[in-house]
């Protein structure tokens, strides 16, 4: 029970399996216990170090937060240093050129091994490239490509000259682009002429070219040579980037930026509004996404490190990119699908690679977890130390598959709660210095504030659930949304004054874990009691017939609202009426009567964003039965009407 006597949303679940991390592991750890306290007694200053120790800079800071301006806050404002030569020059000057950058595979299966000075080399050509293109300091350039090293190249060359680049996932169409060029006024496209996705090429090219057409600020398109597919090329606008690369100059002075000038601009859809451009900018970025990195994941020299995200996401930004290249870390990237040629195709990359850690979504775990174990059975994951989640509450049962399957009860798995805005990690264990549990996030990261708040703003105590709240700036923090200042302040800073609101549920277990709930848009009211949607979906995947679960609030004359479940069994289950009956008892048992589903629909999938995050929204149409909302950002878009169609057929009381 909160202060102000009931919960802002409920506490269901209990979870009493534990993991510490393992002697040898913990002794070996980039990160002790010790380190929450070393950064709890000067947590400012705990920055002004990890910036002093983790970035070089041309000139360094003499000031970390600056907070006259709350809630625009600034880092190490007066420091002056180039994000590009923090992840690429500094290495080569201290004899590391030769490590592998990336290990790069395409989804045909053609594949290439990057250096540290073969991405240098490239990066400054294709600097100089932008460059001759007109492309000045502050200048936006678009980069929508997919997931080739080109995309990294171009990300850090806009950096080496102090560009701002805005990647927009190259699943996004015509529309979505022109939207982010014109909301940023971008001057440069970067694409590529197709590329590749399950076996077939996606007309890229054509997709920017439609977009260029409604954005007069568009002077030039770039265009990497991917697929070979036909493509327009408009004379004096569009260049091929192998033209451009030839005659370049692999010689190019970093930019001295101002730490406090723009890195990039990143959108994040939000549910229905229009897209908000999330700045970051470049001095507290780096440090605290290198430190992060390094500590998150226990960087050693020797690991070979995967997140299997998108760059398009601000999961590759921080942790493809920009964290792991500033650590000198060898990384993979992947192009295509996880399910081409087969089922084990990422399982076939770790063995191939001798990959040390991987990192990746729940949604894909559920998928891994629905296509069945025999897949990753197939190949020697001996090599892996170290697991890792981002993008959504994780489900404690799929934590386990992965914790057994993949991690081979081996590895321990840091759940990592953070956001576009946050820029980097904000809530993980520290993988030799925290005991896990699975579904929870554990602990803010050193030197982060974090707090659970209810509706009055007053602090829930453990026990009790409310609303994520970060209680102290941080230096990856975004700092506006971009060209709308007054949008910054009321998303985020308004609700509780001086804080930063989440708009994410949370609970906080007796020992102060947070266990993190689910957005606050789709926390359900039945009968009075603030029920989240995310531990009865985890009652429901502990069923072992259960891969997915969704569940949703729909209009009820008796209860407020009513739970609508929507159930994605695991591979050869078939859904009847007795096991309806049987996963609503099970719900009722496991949590909770008031959390037993009302009605409960079967299917193969489940409505996703393009980064897999289960869109809630539209299953709550299909629940009342009204016409859908927007579909602009769903990946998969057949299979809502497939599951309007049997939400009508499955009347349940
Ligand atoms: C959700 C992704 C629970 C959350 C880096 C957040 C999570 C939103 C977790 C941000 C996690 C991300 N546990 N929920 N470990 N990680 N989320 O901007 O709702 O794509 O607010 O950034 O994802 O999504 P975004």
């Amino acid at each position: 029970m909160s202060t102000s006597g009931r919960d802002a949303i409920e506490n269901l679940s209990r979870e009493d399996r534990v993991f510490p991390p393992s002697a040898a592991f913990a002794a070996a750890a980039a990160a002790g216990p010790g380190i929450y306290a070393e950064a709890e007694k000067d947590w400012v200053g705990f920055w002004a170090k990890q910036a002093r120790e983790r970035v070089t800079w041309f000139t360094p800071p003499t000031v970390a937060l600056d907070d006259s301006k709350a809630p625009f806050f600034t880092w190490f404002a007066d420091g002056e240093l180039n994000v590009s030569y923090n992840c690429l020059d500094r290495h080569l000057e201290n004899g590391g050129g030769g490590k592998v950058a990336y290990h790069w595979e395409g989804e045909p299966g053609d594949m290439r091994t990057i250096t540290y000075a073969d991405l240098h080399a490239e990066v400054c050509k294709f600097a100089n490239a932008l460059s001759d293109l007109g492309v000045r300091k502050g200048d936006r350039v678009a980069l929508y490509m997919g997931m080739i090293p080109e995309l990294p190249v171009a990300m850090l060359a806009c950096a080496r000259i102090g560009a701002v680049h805005t990647v927009v996932f190259g699943g996004f169409s015509a529309d979505a682009l022109a939207d982010r060029i014109q909301d940023s006024s971008v001057k440069v496209i970067v694409t590529q002429d197709g590329s590749w996705r399950r076996g077939n090429v996606v007309p890229q090219k054509a997709s920017a070219d439609a977009a260029a057409g409604k954005c007069p600020t568009i002077e030039h398109i770039v265009v990497v040579r991917r697929c070979a597919n036909e493509v327009a090329m408009e004379p004096g606008r569009d260049h091929w980037y192998h033209d451009l690369m030839t005659g370049a100059s692999p010689v190019r002075e970093p930019a001295r930026m101002n730490a406090e000038d723009p890195l990039y601009i990143l959108y994040t859809s939000g549910t229905t509004a229009k897209p908000k451009g999330i700045v970051h900018t470049q001095g507290g970025y780096l440090t605290q996404v290198a430190t992060s990195h390094a500590l998150v994941f226990d960087i050693k020299p020797t690991d070979v490190y995967w997140c299997a995200a998108d760059i398009g996401w601000v999961t590759g930004h921080s942790y493809i990119v920009y964290g792991p290249l500033a650590n000198h870390t060898t990384g993979i990237i992947y192009e295509g699908a996880p399910d081409m040629p087969d089922k084990d195709r990422l399982w076939s990359i770790i063995e191939r690679y001798k990959a040390t850690i991987f990192y990746t979504a729940p949604t894909a775990i559920r998928a891994f977890m629905k296509w069945g174990d025999e897949f990753p059975a197939k190949h020697d994951l001996s090599s892996l130390r170290l697991l890792g989640t981002v993008g959504e509450p994780i489900n404690p049962e799929a934590w386990m598959w992965y914790h057994r399957n993949i991690g081979h009860e081996r590895c321990p798995i840091v759940d990592t709660w953070w956001q576009t805005e946050t820029g980097s990690i904000m809530i993980t264990p520290l993988p030799g210095a925290v005991t896990t549990k699975p579904g929870s996030a554990t602990f803010p990261f050193p030197g982060i504030g974090a707090d659970v708040f209810d509706e009055e703003g007053k602090s829930v105590p453990f026990g009790g659930g409310g609303y994520l709240v970060l209680t102290r700036p941080w230096p990856a923090m975004l700092r506006t949304i971009y060209g709308d200042p007054d949008r910054y302040v009321s998303t985020y800073w308004k609700r509780y004054p001086g804080v930063y609101f989440a708009g994410d549920g949370c609970k906080r277990d007796d020992e102060g874990y947070f266990w993190l709930l689910g957005r606050v848009d789709d926390v359900m009211n039945v009968s009075g009691h603030r029920l989240s949607t995310t531990e009865i979906e985890s009652a429901l995947v502990a069923h072992p017939a259960v891969a997915e679960a969704a569940v949703v609030g729909r209009s009820d004359e008796l209860t407020g609202e009513a739970i609508a479940a929507f159930v994605t069994l695991r591979a050869g289950i078939k859904g009847d009426a007795d096991l309806i009956k049987e996963l609503r008892n099970f719900v009722s048992e496991k949590i909770s009567p008031i959390a037993r589903p009302k009605s409960i629909v079967f299917t193969d999938d489940l409505p996703k964003t393009r980064s897999g995050k289960i869109m809630r929204r539209l299953l709550r149409d299909i629940s009342e039965q009204r016409q859908l909302g927007d579909v602009t950002t769903l990946a998969n878009s057949d299979v809502v009407h497939a599951i309007a169609d049997m939400a009508s057929a499955a009347k349940q009381d």
